[in-house]
């Protein structure tokens, strides 16, 4: 592996108040590149003051959205030190998603050797106030100058990093999400089990929708039969259901979250059964009118946890327990986050 350059800014930037951090609008010092040229593969790893880059207007990026991202966060552990949580499955996922958007993939360990090295270097903005971290957006864009719809034969890698809060204004409160009949961000075939920009930029408009009409997110159906729950805004979602947990199966067009997997791997371990299966927005809607549905919430990086309060579909419209966080959902996000944070043991092996 090619030795990671460094070079450091001549100027800190002011670090923000940690108590008004949201989500995504604050930038660490440094940002981590590394180009890609066909013929040479991967090269050049280096890290550089964070900073505008230049890039041709006929980048194939900005006109076929040839681009994968990822989203990870460090954590600052009681003791001080700064951890990351299941890195390697970040790499391993990006390779996945370059894969199919026909990129060549960023070696693994190369992924996490340039996030561990980004984040030592600007390990003072891993901030400590509860809650927050130091999030890690991870992406590669295609910057041949071209307009031919084909893969292009260049690309940058590049890691930017910014200490966060809460994802939702609402914190770990419950929020109001509707069924969205009309949109769909993902079918089979196409690119839902990836992270790549154009699934997000698909999902907007269902979301601002919601938003005009009094709620966060949107719970999204299959786009062949518009039948089968796939994902809750940019989260995956679970349900349990008369003591059961029920969770979309990974059909093709739902992204296989990091956080979805290590709460089934949870719930597992805490004795719960735990399908993974197909399941109609009817069928969690007979179950919440009978008193079936005991909580509901998504699971992302950003969120962590995002329980669900109420839900609307056509004509229905159901309050799941109360409109209360569930003590499940509490309970794995407590888990989580100890784990996360370093304030419980992690007999997962999950922080690194
Ligand atoms: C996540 O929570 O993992 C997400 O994908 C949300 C991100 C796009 C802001």
């Amino acid at each position: 592996m090619e030795e990671i350059k460094i070079q450091r800014a001549a100027k800190l930037k002011e670090k923000p108040d940690p108590k008004t951090l949201g989500f995504g609008k604050i930038f660490s010092d440094h940002m981590f590149l590394l180009d890609y040229h066909a013929g040479q593969g991967w090269h050049d790893p280096r890290i550089v003051p964070y900073g505008p880059f230049m890039l041709d207007p006929s980048a194939m990026v900005f006109h076929y959205a040839q681009e994968v991202f990822e989203g990870l966060k460090a954590y600052r552990a009681p003791d001080g030190s700064v951890q990351l949580f299941r890195p390697a499955d970040n790499a391993r996922r990006m390779a996945d998603s370059c894969d199919r958007l026909c990129i060549p993939p960023v070696p693994e360990e190369l992924f996490v050797e340039a996030v561990k090295a980004l984040v030592k270097v600007d390990a003072d903005w891993v901030p400590n106030e509860p809650g927050t971290s130091l999030y890690i957006r991870p992406f590669v864009i295609a910057t041949d100058a071209s307009l031919g719809v084909h893969a292009s034969h260049s690309y940058l890698f590049c890691i930017i990093t910014g200490p966060v809060g809460a994802y939702y204004a609402e914190g770990i409160n419950p929020v109001k999400i509707y069924v969205e009949n009309d949109d769909v961000r993902a079918v089979k075939g196409g690119t839902g089990y990836t992270k790549c920009g154009g699934n997000y930029a698909a999902s907007i408009r269902a979301g601002e929708r919601a938003e005009e009409q009094g709620y966060a997110q949107v719970l999204w159906l299959d786009g062949v039969h518009r039948k089968y729950i796939e994902e809750v805004g940019s989260m995956n979602v679970m349900f349990k259901v008369d003591g059961k947990i029920i969770t979309p199966a990974l059909t093709g067009s739902v992204l296989p979250g990091i956080t979805r997997r290590s709460c089934l791997e949870l719930l597992r371990d805490w004795g719960y059964a735990v399908e993974e299966r197909l399941i109609t927005a009817e069928e969690l809607f007979d179950a919440a009118e009978s008193g079936k549905l005991e909580e509901a919430w998504g699971t992302g990086t950003a969120a962590v946890i995002s329980p669900i309060g109420e839900m609307g579909w056509k004509d229905k419209h159901v309050v799941v327990n109360g409109g209360e966080i569930g003590s499940l959902t509490q309970k794995l996000y407590d888990t989580l986050t100890g784990i996360q944070w370093g304030v419980e043991p992690d007999p997962y092996g999950w922080t690194v």
